[in-house]
């Protein structure tokens, strides 16, 4: 049996990754920093359906500062999805978290595993290293980001495909296009919509110009990180995961609507700096490459996110977070 080690286990898509390994037969070292980015309770009950496999191991540990050798231990792959995520909110004095998160701790984890090698190294990037762009997003395209979180992100990118080339690392980087499901952060878009709506809020929508995503689902997400871990590939193999189709903010909007049922009241708001106009990702490399294809389209993604949040509203948040020996465990320590 391969073990992977997975960071930001306990994250939203960490979390999908995880159950997603775990039903293909992979054993699981999973680390998380546990950051309070966002409330830490609400990680730890991410890894509910996780906590109870025999073949799922939790660290409690920061990359930046941890002895990496004994967590790559016994270790096939890894899966390096931890950081510090939020585009508009990179700017200004917290940077330098970003530069840890995002850039450091990419480094130390990629040299930790130069010393030990392992079979693959998958890396989470993000769309957000491409420039503005009116167009369809190649891997080719111009790479300008927007934001210093895009350009953390791109850091972190460039950084592997350098320990590609030269320190033999088999790698993939994934540029992750706008990801949306159960479990996703609480400062994204669909998420603040369904919460504002479920709790007869008014949505804020941020600058004058209409906004696109390219909206993909976190399960289709998961399969083209566990397919990464054993295609075929060139060193510094680089994919976009894109749906393919991007859908403007205002039709999300009405979409949560149709799905709660109800009107959401709009707060219109200034653009955030950093946000881009539109993304759009061709994902046909992935397809060449990993067989990758999308599966679940917005209004079937949607409707599983709503699912999510009215379970979580139904059900007392202590029970849910003492679902698992290790969380239950972990909780004493950290909250
Ligand atoms: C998302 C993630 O937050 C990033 O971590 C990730 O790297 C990036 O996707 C990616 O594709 O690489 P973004 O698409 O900007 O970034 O995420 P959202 O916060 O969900 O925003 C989507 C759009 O909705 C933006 O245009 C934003 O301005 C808008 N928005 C967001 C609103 O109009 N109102 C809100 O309350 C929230």
């Amino acid at each position: 049996m391969n073990t992977v080690m997975l960071t930001g286990v306990a994250g939203f898509i960490g979390s999908h990754v995880g159950e997603m390994l775990l039903e293909r037969g992979w054993r699981i070292r999973g680390v998380d920093a546990l950051t309070d980015t966002y409330d830490p309770a609400a990680k730890l009950r991410n890894l509910a359906l996780l906590d109870h496999s025999p073949l799922f191991e939790f660290v409690h540990a920061d990359l930046a500062t941890a002895d990496l050798r004994p967590l790559l231990d016994g270790v096939d792959a890894v899966i390096h999805l931890a950081a510090e995520p939020g585009v508009s909110k990179s700017w200004g004095t917290v940077f330098p978290t970003y530069v840890n998160r995002n850039v450091l701790s990419t480094q130390r984890l990629l040299e930790a595993v130069a010393e030990r090698p392992v079979d693959r190294f998958v890396y989470a990037s993000s769309s957000s290293v491409y420039g503005p762009n009116s167009g369809t997003m190649h891997e080719s395209s111009v790479l300008a980001p927007l934001s210093p979180y895009g350009v953390s992100k791109l850091a972190g990118e460039c950084l592997v495909g350098a320990y590609a080339q030269e320190r033999q690392l088999s790698s993939v980087s994934l540029r992750f296009f706008s990801v949306y499901g159960p479990r996703q952060r609480p400062d994204m878009a669909i998420h603040r919509f369904v919460e504002a709506l479920l709790d007869g809020r008014p949505a804020e929508i941020y600058g004058q110009q209409v906004q696109l995503r390219d909206f993909t689902y976190v399960e289709d997400v998961a399969a083209a990180v566990v397919g990464s871990l054993t295609a075929s590939v060139a060193p510094g193999t680089v994919l976009n995961i894109a749906y393919g189709d991007p859908v403007a903010i205002p039709d999300v909007l009405r979409m949560v609507e149709a799905e709660i049922g109800g009107r959401l009241d709009v707060a219109q708001r200034p653009h955030r700096a950093g946000d881009t106009g539109r993304t759009h990702g061709d994902s046909s490399a992935a397809r060449e490459v990993l067989g990758w294809v999308p599966t679940v389209d917005l209004a079937t993604g949607l409707a599983r996110q709503v699912a999510w949040h009215r379970a979580l509203r139904q059900r007392p948040v202590e029970t849910v977070a003492a679902a698992g020996p290790v969380a239950a465990d972990v909780r004493r320590q950290v909250l």
